[in-house]
């Protein structure tokens, strides 16, 4: 079947067979590799990707389900040439280890800031609830939440 869709703003059109998820959709048919698989059961977070505006896991998803529809990855998050002020935080936090996980969580955190520039801890934990670091950074991933709201509150 052919699933045509816009992604980062731009349509993609490709033949997948039916079964096809969007994770896979992603990587094999578009080259977007900053989406990564790691559980393919919904557990991780690691291929978060907004569709129509809304967090999903992609692994999820069949690509059929985003036809005619809107995706937006972590690709379609920061300037070329540019980290997305998420991003920086992450490198300037030291919330990197392998960074396989480091994806999801900057979508998961984008869709969060996105929503509330000033989340209290318990809403910062309970947004990042369904990612999961396999280094267990995550005290350092908790700081560079806080800086980077910190930072997008403050437009620096
Ligand atoms: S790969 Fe989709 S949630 Fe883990
Ligand atoms: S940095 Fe390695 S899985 Fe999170």
């Amino acid at each position: 079947m052919v699933v045509r869709t816009r992604v980062n703003g731009e349509w993609q059109e490709a033949e997948v067979w039916p079964g096809t998820s969007l994770l896979i959709f992603l990587r094999e048919q578009l080259g977007l590799y900053g989406t990564k698989n790691a559980c393919e059961q919904g557990e991780c977070g690691s291929c978060s990707v907004w569709l129509d505006g809304a967090l999903v896991c992609s692994c999820l998803v069949l690509a059929a389900q985003a036809y005619d529809r809107e995706v937006r990855t972590i690709e379609g998050l920061s300037n070329p040439g540019r980290l997305h002020p998420i991003q920086e935080a992450f490198v300037e936090a030291g919330a990197v280890q392998c960074g396989f996980c480091t994806p999801g969580f900057v979508v998961a955190v984008a869709d969060l800031l996105e929503k509330d520039q000033n989340p209290s801890p318990a809403t910062v934990r309970e947004a990042l609830s369904g990612n999961i670091c396999r280094c267990t950074g995550y005290a350092k991933i908790l700081d560079a939440v806080n800086l980077a709201a910190t930072r997008l509150r403050e437009g620096t």
